[in-house]
C-alpha cells in the first residue's frame, strides 16, 4: 500500500461502491453492508470531495440533495407525449375478456388465430414521471402535466434513492424512462406519524403524499419524504435499438439499474389475463405499496404500433381495476389514543363492517382539524376506506342520512384530561394536535416510547412487541429504556404467555441490540421531529454522541436539512436532565457503536463568501459549479447585492452581470472560478 492514493481514483471507487450499495438497498431490497460501514464510506467520499472540489460530479451520491427552494417549477415539453390509459371498470374477469376481444378485433384476428401475447404488470398508485437520461446521466425529471407539457421536478426526483443518477452499462445517447413515483405504505404511516408529532399536515393516502412531495418547491423537504419508483415504459430514445417487446424493454431498464416491479408476466390470451388479475388481487393486501388495478399491454412493440391510439389513449393497453375498498357504516363514538409524544389521536368506533376482505371496527380520524374539515359527527353514517395494511380511515359522512341535529365533536371539551393518566390536555396555538402533558409519567406515552425504542429501524429488539410492552409497563417492571437492559429471566418468566424459550430469545435479542449504530441510537431516543433520516444526518455530521450532546442550536443547524424547529426539539430533549440520565445509563448498560470522524463541517477556502452564478459556463453545469463552491464552504446566492463577493459569469449572462459591474463586484469566468477554488487567487 505504498504512496498516497490518487484522490480521483479513490473518489470514483467510493462512488461506485456507494451506488452499488444504494442499488442493493433501494432497488433490490437486499442490503449488502451494515449501516456503519455505509456511513463510513459516505463520510470518506464527502471529506474527499470537500478537500478536492474538482472531484465533485453531479451524479455523486453525495449530491442527491443540493438545490435551493424554487419559486415555481419550469415547464417541460414532452418530446413524446405522456399518454393516459383506458380504464376497464368491470372489475370481474369479464373485463380482461373484453379487452382481449377489442384487441383481436382491431388486429383483424378471428377465433382460428393464435392468442395475442400480453405483458401484464401492476397499476401503481402514485405519480407518473418522465426521467431523461443523456449518455447514462439523469439530466431531467418531469411530471406528466397535461401529457404535452409537465413540470421540471429534477431537484426533487434526484432525492429518490431508488432512481439511479447514472445508468449501468453502455447507456444510449438519450433514454427517457417512464414510471411511477410512489410511497410504500409503511413509509407513509411513519411519515404521517412524524407529521402528526410535528403538528403538521396529515396526508390522506400514500398517493397524495407522493404527489405532494414531488410538487414540493423545497428539495430539502422532498428529500425527507420516503419516495421510491418503478419504471414501466419509455419516452424518447436515441441511439438505442428498440427491443422487440415490452417485456424486453422492462428487462433492459432493469439491467440499466432502474427498479422494475417483479410482479410482471408475459401471458397468452384472455384467460391468462383474468388469472393474473385474480392472482394479484389475492396478493394485493400483502404488497408493501398501493395498487388500484393491473395493466395489460400488447407485448409486441410492432403490434402496439399497428394498433395505435384513440385520442389520448393507446388501443394496446388497458388498466383493469379492483373493487373499491370502501363501505358505509355507523359511527358509534369517537375516543382517543395517546401516542408516543402525547398526541391524542381521535379514533372512530364503528358498527363492524366488512371492507376489502376484513371486518373493520375502528378507524382513524387523524385530528380535530380533520374532523372539522370532514364535518364528521357521532351518530353519522360514514364512508370507511381501507387500503391494504393502512389503518382504516373515515373518508366522509353521508350527510343525506344524518337524522336530526347531531352536535359537532370537540376533542378538548370531551377530553380535558388524558384518559390514560389524567394529566391536562393542551393544544398549542397553531398546532393541529392536542397533547397529554404527562410526558413519560403517562403510561400510554411510555409504552409508545418503548415500542419506538425497540423498533426494527431503531434498536431492533426482536420480540419486544406491543403485548409484552403493555405487560412490562403495567407491572411497573419497565419504566425507561434502561430497564429493558436490566431484565432478567426471572422477571420475564412470571409474565403471561412467556415461556422459557421466548424469554431466552428475547434476552438474546436485547443483548444483540447493545451493539448498534449512532444513527439508530439517536433515532431510538424518540426526539420529536427527529426521524430516521435526520438521525442519520446527525450521526454523520457529528460522528460521536458526545459531539452531538455538546451541540447548541446553531451547531445543529449546520447539519444539512436541520432547521430551527428540529434544532430546537433536539436542544429541548437533551436539555431535560432526565433524558441525559437515560442516555448515560444506556451507555453504562453497554449500549455501544463505533464512533467516527465527523464529516467535514463548513470549512474550506470560501467560508463566509457569497457567489452568484450567471449565464452558461463553458464546461461546468450550474449544479456542478454550485456543488464545488459549497464544498469549499461558500454560499451561492440567486441575486447580486453589495454582499456578493464574486459573480461567476458565462455566456449570455444578463442583468446580474450588469448589476455586478454597477456595484463593482469582482467578476470571474469559469477559469477564474477554478483558480479561486484551488486557492490560486
Ligand atoms: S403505462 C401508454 N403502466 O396510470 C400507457 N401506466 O393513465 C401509459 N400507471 O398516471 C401508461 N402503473 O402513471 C402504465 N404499469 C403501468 C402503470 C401506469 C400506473 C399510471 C400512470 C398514469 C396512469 C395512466
Amino acid at each position: 500500500m505504498g504512496g498516497a492514493p490518487d484522490p480521483a481514483a479513490r473518489a470514483a471507487a467510493l462512488r461506485a461502491e456507494i451506488t452499488r450499495h444504494d442499488h442493493a438497498y433501494y432497488v433490490l431490497d437486499a442490503p449488502t453492508v451494515p449501516d456503519a460501514e455505509y456511513d463510513r464510506l459516505f463520510r470518506e467520499l464527502q471529506a474527499l470531495e470537500a478537500a478536492h472540489p474538482e472531484l465533485c460530479v453531479p451524479d455523486s451520491p453525495t449530491r442527491r440533495v443540493g438545490g435551493r427552494p424554487l419559486a415555481q417549477f419550469a415547464p417541460v415539453r414532452h418530446r413524446v407525449p405522456m399518454l393516459s390509459i383506458r380504464t376497464e371498470t368491470d372489475t370481474e374477469a369479464t373485463g380482461a375478456y373484453a379487452f382481449d376481444a377489442r384487441v383481436r378485433r382491431e388486429l383483424g384476428l378471428d377465433d382460428a388465430d393464435p392468442p395475442v401475447e400480453y405483458a401484464a404488470e401492476l397499476k401503481f398508485d402514485g405519480l407518473a414521471i418522465n426521467l431523461r437520461y443523456e449518455h447514462g446521466v439523469l439530466v431531467q425529471a418531469a411530471t406528466r402535466g397535461d401529457g404535452e407539457t409537465g413540470e421540471d421536478v429534477t431537484q426533487n426526483v434526484r432525492t429518490v434513492r431508488a432512481i439511479p443518477l447514472r445508468l449501468n452499462g453502455g447507456a444510449p445517447a438519450v433514454l427517457e424512462v417512464r414510471g411511477e413515483v410512489y410511497m410504500r405504505r409503511d413509509d407513509f404511516e411513519q411519515l404521517n406519524a412524524r407529521q402528526l408529532a410535528a403538528g403538521e399536515k396529515i396526508f390522506v393516502n400514500p398517493r397524495n403524499a407522493a404527489a405532494g412531495s414531488i410538487r414540493q418547491l423545497d428539495p430539502g423537504i422532498a428529500a425527507r419524504r420516503p419516495l421510491t419508483f418503478f419504471a414501466y415504459g419509455l419516452g424518447e430514445t436515441m441511439g438505442w435499438p428498440l427491443p422487440a417487446s415490452h417485456a424486453d424493454v422492462l428487462d433492459a431498464l432493469q439491467a440499466f439499474g432502474l427498479p422494475v416491479c417483479e410482479h410482471r408476466s408475459v401471458l397468452q390470451g384472455a384467460a391468462a389475463l383474468a388469472e393474473f388479475h385474480a392472482r394479484i388481487g389475492a396478493l394485493r393486501d400483502s404488497l408493501p405499496f398501493d395498487i388500484d388495478g393491473v395493466v395489460y399491454k400488447v407485448n409486441s412493440l410492432a403490434l402496439q404500433q399497428r394498433l395505435g391510439f384513440v385520442t389520448r389513449e393507446p388501443r394496446w393497453a388497458v388498466a383493469h381495476k379492483y373493487p373499491a375498498q370502501e363501505a358505509v357504516t355507523l359511527l358509534r363514538d369517537i375516543e382517543v389514543q395517546v401516542g408516543r409524544t402525547g398526541a391524542l389521536t381521535p379514533v372512530a368506533r364503528l358498527e363492524p363492517v366488512f371492507v376489502g376482505g376484513v371486518t373493520v371496527t375502528n378507524a382513524t380520524l387523524h385530528n380535530q382539524d380533520e374532523i372539522d374539515r370532514k364535518d364528521v359527527r357521532i351518530g353519522d353514517w360514514v364512508i370507511v376506506r381501507r387500503a391494504g395494511d393502512v389503518i382504516p380511515e373515515v373518508v366522509a359522512p353521508v350527510v343525506e342520512r344524518r337524522s336530526g341535529e347531531l352536535p359537532r365533536f370537540d376533542l378538548l371539551a370531551r377530553y380535558p384530561a388524558c384518559p390514560v393518566c389524567g394529566s391536562h390536555v393542551v393544544r398549542g396555538e397553531d398546532e393541529a394536535v392536542a397533547r397529554c402533558t404527562g410526558g413519560l409519567f403517562c403510561p400510554a406515552q411510555r409504552k409508545q416510547a418503548l415500542l419506538h425504542f425497540a423498533g426494527r429501524r431503531a434498536m431492533d429488539i426482536d420480540g419486544l412487541g406491543e403485548k409484552l410492552v403493555d405487560q412490562l409497563v403495567d407491572a411497573a417492571i419497565v419504566k425507561t429504556p434502561v430497564d429493558i437492559y436490566r431484565l432478567g429471566i426471572l422477571g420475564l418468566a412470571n409474565l403471561e404467555r412467556m415461556g422459557d424459550k421466548s424469554a431466552q430469545n428475547l434476552l438474546a435479542a436485547i443483548d444483540r441490540s447493545r451493539h448498534t449504530t449512532l444513527a439508530r441510537f439517536v433515532f431510538a431516543l424518540g426526539i420529536r421531529n427527529v426521524g430516521e433520516a435526520t438521525a442519520r444526518d446527525l450521526a454523520r455530521h457529528f460522528g460521536s454522541l458526545d459531539a452531538l450532546l455538546a451541540a447548541d442550536e446553531a451547531a445543529l443547524q449546520q447539519v444539512p436539512d436541520v432547521g430551527p424547529i428540529v434544532a430546537r426539539s433536539i436542544v429541548e430533549f437533551l436539555g431535560e436532565p432526565h433524558n441525559r440520565e437515560v442516555i448515560e445509563q444506556l451507555r453504562a448498560a453497554g449500549v455501544h457503536w463505533e464512533e467516527a470522524e465527523p464529516a467535514a463541517i463548513a470549512s474550506g477556502r470560501l467560508v463566509g463568501k457569497t457567489l452568484v452564478l450567471t449565464g452558461t459556463l463553458p464546461t461546468l453545469t450550474r449544479d456542478q459549479a454550485k456543488a464545488m463552491v459549497e464544498a469549499q464552504g461558500g454560499k451561492v446566492a440567486g441575486s447580486v447585492s453589495r454582499k456578493t463577493d464574486y459573480v461567476v459569469a458565462g455566456s449570455e449572462a444578463g442583468s446580474k452581470l450588469l448589476k455586478a459591474e454597477e456595484l463593482g463586484v469582482t467578476i470571474l469566468d469559469e477559469q477564474g472560478l477554478m483558480a479561486l477554488l484551488e486557492g490560486r487567487i
